[in-house]
């Protein structure tokens, strides 16, 4: 038998008022931006499903690939007894994870964090049928805001995978790597997943595929404040745009008025006017060298132990100890 819990640290009054801070300082920002964590509504997460998928998306596909190959190895590096996973989705990554760490023979507990809490309840379900006598701890919650809540005890690895420590601006990024490091105990570990500056004529793609997928997941921010805020943005107004930054070595996603509107967001009392051709930022995914890596992983209190990368160099895996 498996023993199941899962706490709720996250309401849904507490992600409204978020989202309706966000959306009132993006919309009032010049430029105009909004942050990526509302893409991920029911059929954000559909798309973003959808995406991985897609022949020019190779991100998902490359850490898999990578981690399939190097998890072993990291689970003998590790010694953890406690996978901790943030934004765990109901990926397929947790299993190559758990299995290495169950052959490694030092496993005992899984903490998957997810804001959904639909998504984690499933996950604990399965996970509880397949992986007999495994300890299974879910926790919902935003990782961007609050981490306090996760259970402590034992020798845990935090896992934060999927490159999307790429979608913070470098002071976000900064203060949440703070952040993890400070409910840590030194000796834990964390284990981050990183996409790499390769040529832009492979990432752009990436974020611009020629099925429009990305393009429908970039509008969907859209949907989602005219549901959930009273807004009325005709979505297909909005052009998507993904731009390689070569001097942030980030690739940005955009949305672009195709022209003039006037946007109401009811539950903000708030009136946006965009020009035609203006552009609203609404993701970067940033991507990164090894040495940064270091250095991010350094500045916020770890000591960088071991890297993978797959033969491309598309993708790196980081395992930290906290200092
Ligand atoms: C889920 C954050 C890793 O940044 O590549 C996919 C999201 N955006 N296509 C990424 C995304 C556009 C993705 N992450």
């Amino acid at each position: 038998m498996s023993s199941v819990l899962l706490d709720v640290h996250l309401t849904e009054s507490a992600a409204e008022t978020a989202l309706r801070a966000d959306a009132r300082a993006g919309l009032m920002a010049e430029p105009k931006q909004l942050p990526p964590k509302w893409f991920y509504d029911g059929r954000g997460s559909e798309l973003f499903e959808k995406i991985t998928e897609l022949p020019e998306y190779y991100p998902t596909r490359t850490e898999r690939a990578l981690l399939r190959a190097s998890v072993d190895d990291i689970a003998a590096a590790s010694g953890a007894d406690t996978v901790v996973e943030l934004g765990s989705g109901s990926s397929a990554k947790t299993r190559l994870l758990l299995d290495a760490f169950t052959r490694a023979g030092t496993l005992r507990r899984y903490v998957p964090q997810d804001v959904s809490e639909p998504a984690l309840r499933l996950a604990l379900h399965a996970l509880a049928d397949e992986y007999a006598g495994l300890e299974l701890h879910g926790v919902v919650g935003d990782f961007t805001r609050d981490l306090s809540g996760l259970p402590r005890g034992g020798r845990r690895m935090i896992a934060f995978l999927g490159g999307t420590v790429g979608n913070l601006l470098p002071a976000e990024r900064a203060a949440f790597l703070t952040h993890v490091r400070s409910v840590l105990e030194p000796g834990e570990q964390l284990l981050l997943g990183t996409g790499l500056v390769i040529d832009p004529a492979i990432v752009v793609p990436a974020y611009d595929d020629a099925a429009g997928v990305t393009a429908e997941f970039n509008r969907n921010v859209l949907h989602v404040l005219n549901r959930e805020l009273g807004a009325d943005f005709d979505p297909e107004a909005f052009a998507h745009v993904a731009a390689w930054d070569a001097e942030n070595e980030w690739i940005e996603m955009r949305l672009r008025a195709e022209r003039d509107m006037t946007v109401t967001i009811a539950a903000l009392d708030l009136v946006v006017r965009f020009a035609a051709g203006e552009e609203m930022r609404t993701e970067i995914s940033a991507k990164f060298r090894r040495d940064g890596v270091g250095a991010m992983l350094t500045d916020a209190g770890f000591e960088p132990s071991r890297w993978w990368a797959d033969p491309q160099d598309r993708f790196g895996l980081s395992l930290a100890t906290a200092r």
